[in-house]
C-alpha cells in the first residue's frame, strides 16, 4: 500500500472578484514507501497548496488523495493521524510552553501517556531544544519555533513525514540537524516528502522528485535518471566573458550554458573549446545539476 498516492488533482481559488485561479491543476503522483521525495518548484507553484490538501486542511476541486490507502475527504480524522506534517507557516499555541504544546499534541495523536514525557524529552534532544522545554513558545526564536513544529509532526512517529520548506529561514547548524533527524527518521523506515528551495539539499537527500510548475507536474521519478536524461545528449560549460559571440546552437541556462551534441561528443568538445578558446572557464558532460534541471523546466 502506498504512503500517499495523489490521483489528478485540482484546486481552484477565486478571488474577491470571483476570478478562478488553479493553483494545483491535475497533479497525479505516487509516493513509494521507504524514500525520500523532493518536492519542487518556484514561488507559487502551487506545492503548500497541494501540502495542504494531503494534510486535509484543503479539499480538492477535482480528484482525490489516498494515504495508506485511506481516502483524505472522507477520512480525515484517519488520515490526519497516519501522517506528520510541518507546514510552511509557523501556526502555534503561542500563549502554552513548549513541553505543553508537544503534551497536548501527543494526546491529540493518540500517544500513549505513559510515553508522552519520554518522547517529549528525546524528541526535544533531537532538535536541541531541550533547555526550552518550559519556555512559552511565543517567546522562541523564529528558528526555534521551526524546530518546534518539527517536534509537532513527528512525536507521534508517523510513517509518512511532510516538510513544507523545513530550512527556509534556518541557520547552518539547524539545518543539518534537520536532514540528519530526517536521514535517521528515513532509515527507521519512514517516508519523506519534502519541499525546498536549496537545490544542492534535494541533490543530496532525495532519491525522488517531484517538480512542478504553474500548478501542473512537469517531472517526476528518480532523480538519478531525470539527471542523465538531462545531460545525456548536451555539454555543458561556462564562460569568463558572457558577451562573447555564440557558437550557433548554443542556448543560455541559468550561469551556464548549453550546446546539445549533434555529432560526437569528443568532435563537439573540440568545437566548442576551439571557438570559445580562452574564454572557457569550464566545460562537462556529467550529470546535468538539479539547478540546471530546474531552471530548464521552469523556464526561469
Ligand atoms: N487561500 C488562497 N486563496 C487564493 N489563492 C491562493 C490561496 N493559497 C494559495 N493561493 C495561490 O495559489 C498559488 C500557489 O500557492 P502555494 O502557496 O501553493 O505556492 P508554493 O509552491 O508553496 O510557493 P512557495 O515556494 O512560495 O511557498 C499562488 O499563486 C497563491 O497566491
Ligand atoms: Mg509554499
Amino acid at each position: 500500500m502506498l504512503p500517499l498516492k495523489i490521483n489528478n488533482v485540482t484546486k481552484i481559488f477565486k478571488n474577491p472578484k470571483g476570478q478562478e485561479f488553479k493553483a494545483v491543476d491535475g497533479v497525479s503522483l505516487d509516493i513509494e514507501p521507504g524514500k525520500i521525495y523532493g518536492l519542487l518548484g518556484p514561488n507559487g507553484a502551487g506545492k503548500s497548496t497541494l501540502i495542504n490538501m494531503i494534510g486535509g486542511l484543503l479539499l480538492p476541486n477535482q480528484g482525490s488523495i489516498e494515504l495508506f490507502g485511506l481516502d483524505v475527504a472522507k477520512e480525515s480524522s484517519k488520515t490526519k493521524q497516519l501522517i506528520g506534517v510541518v507546514p510552511q507557516e509557523i501556526v502555534m499555541e503561542m500563549a502554552f510552553t513548549v513541553e505543553e504544546v508537544l503534551y497536548y499534541f501527543s494526546g491529540m495523536y493518540g500517544v500513549p501517556r505513559s510515553e508522552r514525557k519520554a518522547r517529549i524529552k528525546a524528541v526535544l534532544e533531537d532538535l536541541g531544544l531541550e533547555d526550552k522545554t518550559h519556555e512559552r513558545a511565543r517567546n522562541l526564536s523564529g528558528g526555534m519555533k521551526r524546530r518546534l513544529m518539527v517536534a509537532k509532526a513527528i512525536l507521534h512517529r508517523p510513517k509518512l513525514v511532510i516538510l513544507d520548506e523545513p530550512t527556509a529561514g534556518v541557520d547552518v547548524s539547524l539545518r543539518q540537524k534537520i536532514w540528519s533527524l530526517v536521514q535517521r527518521l528515513n532509515a527507521e523506515g519512514t517516508t519523506i516528502l519534502f519541499t525546498t528551495h536549496y537545490l544542492e539539499e534535494a541533490e543530496q537527500l532525495c532519491e525522488s522528485i517531484a517538480l512542478i510548475n504553474h500548478g501542473k507536474l512537469i517531472k517526476s521519478g528518480r532523480l538519478k535518471d531525470i539527471q542523465q536524461e538531462f545531460s545525456k545528449n548536451t555539454i555543458h560549460f561556462e564562460l569568463f566573458d558572457r558577451t562573447a559571440a555564440p557558437l550557433a546552437g548554443v542556448s543560455e541556462v541559468g550561469v551556464e550554458y548549453e550546446y546539445p551534441i549533434t555529432a560526437d561528443l569528443a568532435t563537439d568538445m573540440a568545437k566548442l573549446t576551439s571557438h570559445y578558446n580562452h574564454n572557457l572557464k569550464s566545460i562537462r558532460s556529467e550529470a546535468a545539476s538539479l539547478e540546471h534541471i530546474f531552471l530548464k523546466l521552469t523556464n526561469h
